[in-house]
């Protein structure tokens, strides 16, 4: 998976114009898995081009199915009994791929999934999809590698409270749900836009599902579901980094089909920052025209701040007037990337869950390394703002999650090419 391109970005530019933002990668994967829950044509459309785009489709198209893929349009034809093994050589390029257990065991009765194992920004167990497909009475356990679950005779609804509002737990048990025997209750569910998208996607199919967007996620399963047609969100953490690289350098961007609605806390965030954030017809106008301000950030689950927009908040802090608070509570460790930020010669100090910054005037350029997609994406921005020539090694993390990044970043007036 990993290749030897790199970005090479030369800083100083006031990034100003019109993007458009493509549908979220993290919506799109779990319409994708979500799929299988049906035999027949189903159509997903505004699909972003992206790396992982294709190896779901790689995934889906080993389950059996058929997947066509023209511009932004994907289809995927399911057939009446897909295969229920997903190997651990797709499984391990992309987390995603667990989204295909709740469906498959819900249709098929059986799912044999490679565990997705350990990530750059923590362990991330999946403890909760496994006690969640159980109490619904699928049989599950961990073997080889691999996590093994059956429900030869159906799943039957039952009450569920998570300890955490994980985000994929609530969408694998949600996927399985769908199909089970009675009424499900997901309590303390994750609330995110894009799980609000994947359930608008299930009732689409024929689902009946209530409370989307809340806290209590209802369910009550059928029988059967039927193929459909939906476009996917538009996603809001592409909208939050363009966002970030408006404020951060002192450019002008109008983000035509940003959903201000699912960033409130951010553009508040960027808004207290100096930056001046007002709507457009279809999206939002971020502009700054200062040095930011220093600004405190905590993670949390949505509606809290995206722990995704984690390295783009650091970033600009790194060059902002004054001191900052920034603390991840949604994973274990998402600062491995602060490394990098002080080759860049940011003052960042990092005390377990806690990064404490001092912005300095300017960073300068320097080789560095991104270890995830938004770590990329942050470290881009940082480059921006560095004075002379950053070279982003690693380049295929941020083609994961943002289409044609480089070439938009020109459109915009900066000095990125790829080599
Ligand atoms: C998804 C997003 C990711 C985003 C995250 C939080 C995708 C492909 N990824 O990840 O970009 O940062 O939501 O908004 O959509 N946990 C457990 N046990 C479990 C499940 C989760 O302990 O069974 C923990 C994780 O280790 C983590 C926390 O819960 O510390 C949140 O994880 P979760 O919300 O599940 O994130 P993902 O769905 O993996």
């Amino acid at each position: 998976m990993a290749s030897l391109d790199r970005f090479r970005v030369v800083g100083g530019a006031h990034l100003r114009g019109e993007v458009t933002v493509t549908g979220a990668k993290n919506s799109v994967l779990k319409l994708m898995a979500a799929s299988l829950l049906a035999s027949g044509k189903t159509t997903i459309t505004n699909v972003p081009e992206i790396a992982d785009v294709n190896i779901m489709s790689d995934l889906l198209t080993r389950l059996g199915c058929s997947v066509e893929h023209k511009g932004s349009v994907l289809t995927i034809d399911v057939p009446e009994t897909p295969g229920h093994r997903a190997d651990y050589d797709l499984v391990r390029k992309m987390r995603a791929s667990i989204n295909v257990l709740g469906p498959l065991v819900a249709r098929v009765g059986q799912a044999e999934v490679a565990l997705p194992g350990g990530d750059a920004i923590g362990s991330r167990g999946l403890d909760f999809h496994i006690k969640g497909l159980e109490t619904l009475g699928a049989k599950a356990h961990i073997e080889h590698g691999y996590v093994i679950a059956e429900a030869p005779n159906g799943l039957v609804g039952a009450a569920i409270e998570l300890d955490f509002p994980s985000v994929g737990a609530t969408e694998n048990i949600m996927t399985a749900a769908v199909l089970a025997n009675g009424v499900t209750t997901i309590d303390n569910a994750a609330r995110e836009p894009d799980l609000v998208d994947l359930g608008e996607f299930l009732i689409s199919m024929g689902a009946k599902i209530q409370g989307l967007g809340t806290p209590l996620i209802t369910i009550t399963g059928v029988t059967q579901l039927h193929p459909t047609t939906h476009a996917t969100i538009a996603d809001r953490i592409i909208t939050g980094t363009w966002a970030f690289a408006a404020a951060m350098t002192r450019g002008d961007i109008t983000i035509h089909g940003a959903r201000a609605q699912d960033l409130e806390l951010p553009l508040e965030k960027l808004a207290s920052a100096g930056a001046i954030v007002t709507s457009t017809a279809d999206g939002i106008r971020v502009r700054m025209d200062t040095r930011p301000q220093a600004i405190d950030v905590s993670t949390l689950p949505y509606p809290g701040f995206p722990t995704d927009l984690l390295p783009m908040v650091i970033a600009l802090n790194a060059i902002a007037d004054g001191h900052s608070l920034v603390t991840e509570n949604v994973f274990e460790s998402r600062f491995m990337f602060v490394n990098e930020l002080i080759r860049l010669g940011a003052h960042i100090s990092v005390d377990g869950h806690h990064a404490s910054i001092d912005g300095v005037n300017e960073l300068s350029g320097a080789p560095v390394e991104a270890t995830d997609i938004r770590a990329g994406a942050g470290l881009i921005l940082a480059a921006l703002v560095s004075e002379g020539e950053t070279t982003i090694d690693q380049a295929f993390h941020v083609d994961r999650g943002y289409p044609n990044f480089a070439e938009q970043l020109c459109q915009l007036g900066a000095q990125v090419s790829r080599e």
